[in-house]
């Protein structure tokens, strides 16, 4: 059993009271390796801003869970070499059950999410309160989810009737205690996040997805006054890799985010974590794949590796600077 505080991690307790009242959300990064790791960390460093570190289960498999641990506290003696003491949290990202959440725990993790969402209303209370108990009484901060993220194979009747329903928002946060909340108000996992069907087109032909619901966020911010809302599934597709990707031998199709824009607005509201994974993934594939057509006699992983980690940190400092408005925030 170890704490995170004996790692230099925080939980999300006081950078959440913090990004409510400034108008910023904290950036959730997911992380498989070293060179995302190493991508994020330097980025935040340089830019200033706090961050959560998101560990997923398919991480944990991916990547060892004892590894990825010794590498989050690596991240915290890495910040601080360079130059900044930043305030990092250590989170698994989707746990789905009180075994997985505790063994995080555990071993080091400062906050955990438990995903009832699929699960009945009050079965999701149950299996989050009793996440909540063993996590608040190691100081572990907890968040829950309401509501389902639409896939895109969803039908489209289904996105809507799995949005947060705001009548029960209190009702859940009150039995279950949590410290934070997902909610489902339109984004999605992954790099389809909307069928063009659903799109508009604007003057130069791009595809404009539809807008979030930011009617019920309004209604969840009323329900939960200054209460840390999270969203998921918030990961933009910037098009310049998709292009990249396409160009140099990829085959993405059809792949829509969430306009930035949407997302600033977000962070303005009690929207206090952004979770980012799918942009990451495309900006490495996008440079990985570019090395690879160009320089086809290339066999050193870090010639391919290395630029990808460069493009990763310039897409994490665009986050915090220009979309989430955490960067400076560090300080
Ligand atoms: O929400 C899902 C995250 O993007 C993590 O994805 O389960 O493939 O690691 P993963
Ligand atoms: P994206 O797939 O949009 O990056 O969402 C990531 C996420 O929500 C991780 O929990
Ligand atoms: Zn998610």
């Amino acid at each position: 059993m170890v704490s995170y505080k004996e790692l230099g991690l925080v939980n999300t307790r006081e950078i959440f009271a913090k990004a409510i009242e400034g108008g910023y959300a904290i950036p959730a990064f997911n992380f498989n390796n070293m060179e995302q790791l190493q991508a994020i960390i330097s980025a935040c460093v340089e830019c200033s801003s706090p961050v959560i570190l998101q560990v997923s289960s398919g991480a944990r498999n991916y990547a060892n869970q004892t590894l990825l641990r010794y590498m989050a506290q690596g991240a915290v003696e890495y910040a601080k070499e360079l130059g900044k003491n930043i305030p990092i949290v250590l989170h698994l990202d989707h746990g789905n059950s009180f075994e997985l959440c505790k063994s995080c725990i555990d071993m080091g993790f400062s906050s955990v999410m438990i995903d009832g969402s699929h699960l009945p209303y009050e079965e999701n209370i149950a299996l989050t309160k009793k996440v909540v108990e063993y996590a608040h009484a190691h100081d572990v901060s907890v968040e829950g989810e309401l509501g389902v993220l639409a896939g895109v194979e969803d039908e489209v009747s289904a996105e809507v009737s799995n949005y947060t329903r705001p009548e029960e928002v209190i009702d859940f946060v009150t039995k279950t205690g949590v410290d934070s909340l997902a909610i489902s108000i339109g984004t999605s996992h992954g790099a389809n996040k909307f069928k063009p069907e659903q799109c508009t087109r604007n003057e130069e032909g791009i595809l404009v997805p539809p807008e979030l619901r930011f009617d019920i966020l309004a209604e969840i911010e009323k329900q939960l006054p200054g209460f840390p809302i999270v969203l998921h599934g918030s990961s933009s597709v910037p098009q310049e890799y998709v292009k990249i990707i396409n160009e140099y031998g990829g085959a993405l199709k059809d792949a829509i985010g969430i306009p930035e824009d949407q997302l600033r607005k977000a962070a303005k509201s009690a929207v206090c974590k952004i979770n980012i994974d799918s942009d990451g993934r495309l900006a490495m594939t996008a440079a990985v794949r570019k090395v690879m057509i160009e320089k086809p006699a290339e066999f050193d992983p870090r010639k391919y590796l290395g630029p990808a980690r460069e493009e990763l940190k310039k897409l994490y400092m665009h986050k915090c600077e220009n979309v989430l408005g955490s960067a400076g925030k560090a300080e």
